[in-house]
């Protein structure tokens, strides 16, 4: 295949209007901003990155589907979303409202001392929050009907039949395990063209892997892309 042509594939599953590459100063987007400052409270990203998951969606809202976040701790930026998008939709938290669990070998010496050091600044109780921070959070975003699932992946994901499909998936749950389980059970329910934003694919070495290790074993094409520097993600190829 020529080089034109196979330049046009690529563009055909890239979202419209996209600059996948850095230079936007979303601190000057006023929407995005307020978003932060009504749930900055409830989310450990900070405005920066906070912002960049807004715009990044924000350019997949001519997909229909379900918002769905794994790993939402207290469930600040899946309300960002919520209220960016508005309440015609459905949204989906999944969580154990419990902490994390204990890293696997695969996740690295990093991801164990990271979980022994309880008081280091960035420890959050071992990312624990409570069911009910979620729930309120989801309403001051208008939301009254958000699913929140509380339990650990292994035991909810299997379960979860997302009506309508998913359009934007945040995976935000750092270890391999947690990560896996979650492409396992839930990219077969993402609407093809839609996105699956990586949290934790540079910040942590199991979230890489597990990503790298599922496309590869599905023998998928996705691409890993960064969204103004800030936001990893793929999106969803239409299957071949
Ligand atoms: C870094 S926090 C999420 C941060 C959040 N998205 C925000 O806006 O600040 C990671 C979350 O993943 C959850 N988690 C990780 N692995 C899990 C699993 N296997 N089952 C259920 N919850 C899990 C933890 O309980 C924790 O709340």
């Amino acid at each position: 295949m020529s080089q034109r042509n196979s330049n046009r594939n690529v563009q055909s599953y890239r979202p419209r209007r996209l600059s996948v590459s850095g230079g936007v100063d979303l601190l000057k987007h006023p929407t995005y901003c307020l978003a932060f400052s009504k749930f900055r409270s409830n989310t450990l990203i900070g405005i920066n990155d906070f912002c960049a998951n807004l715009r990044l969606a924000n350019s997949f809202r001519h997909l229909p589907g379900a918002i769905v976040e794994c790993g939402t701790w207290k469930g600040g930026m899946i309300a960002g979303l919520a209220w960016l998008f508005g309440p015609k939709r459905s949204y989906y938290l999944f969580d154990s409202y419990e902490g994390l669990p204990p890293p696997s070998e695969i996740d690295g010496e990093r991801a164990r001392r990271w979980q022994t050091e309880k008081n280091a600044p960035n420890y959050n109780d071992n990312c624990r929050a409570s069911i009910e921070d979620a729930r309120n959070v989801m309403q001051r975003a208008g939301i009254r009907d958000a699913k929140i699932v509380k339990g650990w992946f292994e035991d909810t994901l299997p379960k979860a039949s997302i009506e309508d499909g998913i359009s934007i998936l945040r995976m935000d749950a750092d270890w391999y395990d947690s990560t896996m389980c979650i492409l396992e059970n839930l990219f077969d329910q993402v609407v093809p063209g839609g996105c699956v934003i990586i949290d934790d694919y540079y910040c942590w070495d199991g979230c890489c892997r597990a990503v790298h290790d599922f496309l590869t074993r599905n023998n998928r094409l996705e691409r890993i892309n960064m969204y103004n520097d800030r936001v990893p993600f793929f999106v969803k190829r239409p299957e071949s």
